[in-house]
């Protein structure tokens, strides 16, 4: 009989726990500073972003754009998978086209984020197979008030749920097949902006008219009440628990949370089959309504924040919501998703603005993956001298600090910032690790080559009094914080640094001029760098 040793036993066992968490399909960990996403038994930073929605109808355009994006240092691709693709004719699945793209995917170690365009893409139905699209009866649509049939599968169809769920059974099915050992694909995306787009707020089909008039189900009145104190204050404000219609219960939100109620649990039945066959993460994404737009503008019933908790009480199957956000007023829609237990993940972003907004998920709102959208639209130049796209240098930089990144979420040692140059403010401080750093927009440089003269940054606090920050276009100002002692701080050295081969590598030493006198950190203002802060705090020793 073998012996084992205590010591050769924990060595087995943990190189069995190693394995295991190594087999593990990827999932989301919530912890008290933040949530991430788990890939072969460690976090995983998504630099991400997501393809146009015609960039991936065929194997080939994955062998084109592939490369390019690995080559700009995306290292996660947000890859739609139309239901028509796959289910060409009803129960005949087709997969080659997604085989191909995760296998170019594969020898670009890139992952993949499959969005299911099923039976809603940005509240219509056009992805689905034709035989669905043809069939209204057996897959009725949705009606406005004013009649019209729109070209909106209605929630209320039985048979298109299931047609829905089993196709997307399928695809899990055949990822877990192709892909379960590699895991190339890191999540999956359940439809696409779903909500009803239409007059009247409301699906206003028979069905959907008496299942209006009749009662609230209980057992989501209960679901709100027992989670009274995480509703939203649109969401609280409308809600009337003793009431028993939809009209009733909730007022003048009734309509959309009515259809809330329909997507949430229309997605869990898909969700839920997809899951049985694969357990891989899933989310869903959400248009966000503009400030006057009322419901059925923008779609209705969507998992925006004001209505996530209805979201959250009927789809257990779903990991986190998110949303893709095209408003200026990045900061504030990232913030009303950072609510507790939801993890944070963009899918949805301007590209234009991504190089400054990614900071601020990354580093402030703590978000595991930020994508702007038609990523497959940046073009490197041929040229090695011309520098590379504004986003290829922020996802460089963030690829040299991903564990960094990583721990500091983990620990809420990381802060960040977007000045726009559009706004009134030019400055804007945060604290960190008993300092403040004050930005300020390089708007007074001569250098003003930037396209936009909006700045961004990233602060990583590594260990005490050292700082890794990445930006571009501030000017950075350091004090000790007055909430943490009476101490005077300064600047003990500033270096621009890189990552090679695993090591931190020193490129220059800031000092004179290029820090102001040892007083500032100046970013360059049309380029990415990493800047190693080491900052000091000292006793006072002027005499009162
Ligand atoms: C949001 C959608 O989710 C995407 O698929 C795409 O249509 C973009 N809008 C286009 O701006």
């Amino acid at each position: 009989m073998k012996i084992v040793t205590p010591l050769a036993l924990s060595a087995v066992l943990l190189a069995s726990q190693v394995t295991d968490a190594f087999a593990e399909p990827p999932r989301i960990v919530h912890t008290e500073a933040g949530n991430q996403i788990v890939l072969h038994g460690k976090p995983y930073l998504v630099l991400g972003g997501e393809l146009g929605n015609s960039s991936a109808g065929t194997a080939e355009q994955a062998d084109s754009i592939l490369p390019r994006l690995a080559s700009i240092h995306v290292n996660t691709v947000l890859v739609p998978v139309a239901w028509e693709q796959i289910e060409p004719q009803e129960g005949k699945f087709d997969f080659s086209i997604l085989d191909h793209w995760i296998e170019v995917a594969r020898r670009q170690q890139m992952h993949l984020v499959p969005l299911w365009f099923g039976s809603w893409k940005n509240a219509f139905s056009n992805y689905a197979p034709l035989w669905v699209k043809q069939d209204t009866k057996r897959f009725p649509r949705a009606i406005s008030a004013d009649g019209t049939e729109l070209e909106i599968l209605s929630t209320f169809g039985e048979e298109t749920l299931h047609s829905d769920q089993r196709a997307f059974r399928a695809l899990m099915q055949h990822i877990r097949q192709a892909d379960e050992g590699d895991q190339t694909v890191l999540m999956v995306q359940v439809e696409n902006e779903v909500g009803y787009l239409g007059r009247g707020g409301r699906d206003h089909s028979t069905q959907a008219d008496a299942g209006f008039q009749s009662a609230v189900p209980r057992a989501l009145v209960e679901k709100l009440r027992s989670r009274r104190e995480m509703l939203s204050p649109e969401l609280a404000s409308h809600f009337h628990s003793d009431g028993k219609t939809w009209a009733e219960v909730f007022g003048d939100a009734a309509d959309e949370v009515f259809m809330a109620w329909r997507y949430a649990t229309s997605i869990e039945t898909v969700a839920a089959g997809g899951k049985q066959a694969y357990a891989l993460p899933m989310y869903v994404n959400a248009q966000l309504p503009a400030p006057a737009e009322r419901a059925g503008e923008y779609p209705s019933g969507a998992p925006h924040p004001y209505y996530l908790e209805v979201y959250r009480a009927l789809a257990p199957s779903l990991d986190f919501y998110s949303p893709d956000i095209y408003w200026p007023n990045f900061e504030y829609w990232v913030q009303r998703y950072n609510v507790p237990g939801n993890a944070l993940f963009v899918p949805e972003a301007r590209l234009e603005a991504g190089p400054f907004n990614a900071l601020y998920a990354y580093g402030e709102a703590r978000a595991f993956g930020f994508c702007p959208f038609g990523i497959d639209s940046v073009m490197p130049s041929k040229d090695p001298a011309a520098p590379a796209p504004d986003i290829a240098q922020t996802y460089a930089a963030l690829e040299d600090l991903g564990d960094l990144v990583l721990d500091a979420q983990r620990t809420s040692r990381s802060r960040g910032l977007v000045l726009h140059a559009s706004s009134p403010r030019a400055t804007q401080t945060v604290a960190l690790g008993g300092y403040l750093f004050e930005a300020t927009l390089s708007r007074s440089w001569p250098a003003k080559t930037l396209l936009t003269d909006d700045g961004a940054m990233i602060i990583l606090e590594k260990s005490e009094g050292e700082f890794y920050i990445s930006g571009r276009g501030l000017t950075v100002n350091f004090y000790r914080d007055p909430d943490v002692d009476k101490k005077i701080g300064g600047i003990g050295s500033i270096e621009e640094v890189k990552r090679e081969g695993g090591k931190w590598i020193t490129q220059r030493r800031l000092n004179g001029d290029q820090s102001n006198q040892g007083r500032q950190l100046s970013m360059a203002a049309n380029q990415m760098h990493i800047y190693k802060v080491v900052l000091y705090a000292a006793e006072r020793h002027r005499a009162e």
